[in-house]
């Protein structure tokens, strides 16, 4: 079953890097694709699709028009809207729902950039805090897939790599054109 992203609020310039920066997270942590909505900045996409093309796998990213039509079809088809926020049940006490959640439906991971729309808080299938104080949504989204996946995230190998780390204790080396 597949973990999704929804970016909430993209403003252009100010949240370039807090966007992208979700997206990389979201890619290297075992999420298939990222939604976003607010302005639509055609660079976010590029600079993640150019991620994949080194470093590998099938990352999507698609801008939403319409967050909200979409939440509530992906509802309708059976997706389970998890929506991260400090007012939330704290992560602990939901981690096994949300194991168990995993192994049969599709997971859609919201999160915020401004103030979240109060409809939101209803629309989603379960409001989750990642400790009940106001943090970052980029730190928000890595201990979240963290759990999910039970640290396993931190060893997907990724098809097509153009770039391989081989790890080292000290310098650096990377394997080119593989
Ligand atoms: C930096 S916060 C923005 C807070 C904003 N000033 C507000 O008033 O809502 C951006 C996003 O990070 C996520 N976030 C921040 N703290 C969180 C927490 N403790 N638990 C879960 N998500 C959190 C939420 O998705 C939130 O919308």
């Amino acid at each position: 079953m597949s973990i999704e992203i929804l970016r909430l609020g993209h403003r252009l310039h100010r949240d370039y890097r807090i966007t992208t920066h979700c997206g990389l997270v979201a890619r290297a942590f075992g999420a298939t694709k990222m939604y976003y909505s607010g302005f639509e900045d055609d660079k976010i996409t590029l600079n993640l699709h150019k991620v994949n093309d080194s470093w590998g796998g099938n990352f999507e990213v698609q801008y939403l028009k319409n967050w909200r039509s979409f939440l509530k079809q992906s509802k309708l088809d059976g997706s389970f809207i998890i929506l991260c926020t400090m007012y939330g049940e704290n992560l602990p006490d939901v981690e096994q729902e949300i194991k168990s959640i995993k192994n049969n439906s599709n997971i859609i991971i919201v999160i915020g950039s401004e103030k979240i729309p109060s409809d939101l808080l209803h629309l989603s299938t379960l409001n989750v805090a990642i400790s009940n104080q106001p943090h970052s949504e980029v730190a928000a989204l890595a201990i979240i897939l963290d759990r999910i996946f039970s640290g396993k995230q931190l060893s997907i190998q990724f098809d097509k790599a153009r770039l391989k780390i081989v790890p080292k204790k000290q310098g650096k080396k990377v394997i080119y054109d593989l």
